[in-house]
């Protein structure tokens, strides 16, 4: 009889409240988060994050840790929530009058949507590249040494002079510019120009970098350069990035989440999503037949 049973068991006859591999797997219409949401050692911490537009819920529920000095990819289909979820990070969504976002979100152990919380030293803690370069109309040395001045980081010439050297050492960028810093930096390249907006997020001692499709609009060869600058950058700091492209996001990052509809759906080691997806719709995404 023991033997009887042991040899269904072996040919996989399912029973009631069984769960094997293929009812284990969630289905299209199952949005529970698959994989670990939570680090040994968050940076920030997100929990049951919800953002509705007026009536539109766009970010739901979601629950998602950022490791320290990891570089951690959104991606998604277009329209799923990566940028809306990302501005969450350091309160850019407040910026937008329809916005509300509930939930809670800790950078370290301070609640980032405290009411009596500055978001302007926030702003400069979790600092934020956006996906088209936009460098102040000023100089490339005043385009650095704008933040630390005004966060009061660095006062006298000499201070400054240091911080915009070690901010565009930093950016990759110092070789390139350094006998023309009274120039605009709006003159450089538009690659130049995203290193130069990285450096300027750098000048201010951020602990989070939050970068939102930051290649889009670099050929190619600057795309390497600023996946590069991104790779080294992680020594030091933590990095959020959305991106379209898988491809980038495979190069850059350690981890993955995979966002749809609002819905985190998986997240997981960047390898692991992209050779062998838990869910479903991961996998639809990766491999081309969503998105
Ligand atoms: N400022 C806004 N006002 C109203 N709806 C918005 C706004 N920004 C984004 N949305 C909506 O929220 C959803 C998520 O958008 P978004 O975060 O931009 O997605 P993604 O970055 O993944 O393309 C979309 O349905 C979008 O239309
Ligand atoms: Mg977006």
């Amino acid at each position: 009889m023991t033997t009887a049973n042991t040899a269904a068991a072996d040919v996989d006859v399912p029973e009631i409240g069984a769960t094997s591999d293929a009812g284990s797997r969630p289905l299209d219409d199952d949005f529970r988060t698959v994989g670990n949401v939570r680090v040994g050692d968050p940076r920030m911490t997100c929990s049951d994050v919800n953002v509705y537009y007026g009536d539109k819920h766009a970010i739901k529920h979601v629950d998602l840790d950022i490791a320290e000095n990891e570089v951690i990819a959104m991606i998604g289909p277009s329209g799923c929530g990566k940028s809306t979820f990302l501005r969450c990070l350091n309160r850019m969504n407040d910026t937008i009058e329809i916005c509300r976002v509930t939930g809670e979100i800790k950078l370290d152990d301070q609640d980032i949507y405290d009411k009596r919380l500055d978001v302007v030293p926030l702003r400069a803690q979790v600092g934020m590249v956006f996906q088209k370069p936009n460098p102040f109309p000023k100089s490339i040395y005043d385009n650095i040494a704008y933040g630390p001045r005004i966060h009061g980081l660095a006062t006298g010439r000499a201070d400054l002079d240091e911080v915009v050297e070690r901010s565009l050492t930093k950016a990759g960028l110092w070789e390139e510019v350094k006998d023309r810093l009274d120039q605009p930096g709006t003159g450089l390249s538009g690659g130049q120009q995203q290193r130069l907006c990285i450096a300027r997020t750098i000048a201010v001692e951020p602990e989070v970098i939050l970068m939102d499709e930051p290649c889009s609009a670099l050929d190619p060869i600057a795309t390497a350069k600023v996946e590069e600058l991104i790779d080294e950058l992680r020594e030091n700091y933590t990095i959020a990035i959305v991106t379209h492209s898988m491809q980038q996001a495979a190069r850059v990052s350690q981890r993955t989440a995979y966002f749809h509809l609002g819905h985190l759906v998986e997240v997981g080691e960047t390898t692991q999503i992209f050779t062998n997806p838990s869910h479903k719709l991961t996998e639809d995404y990766i491999t081309g037949r969503f998105g």
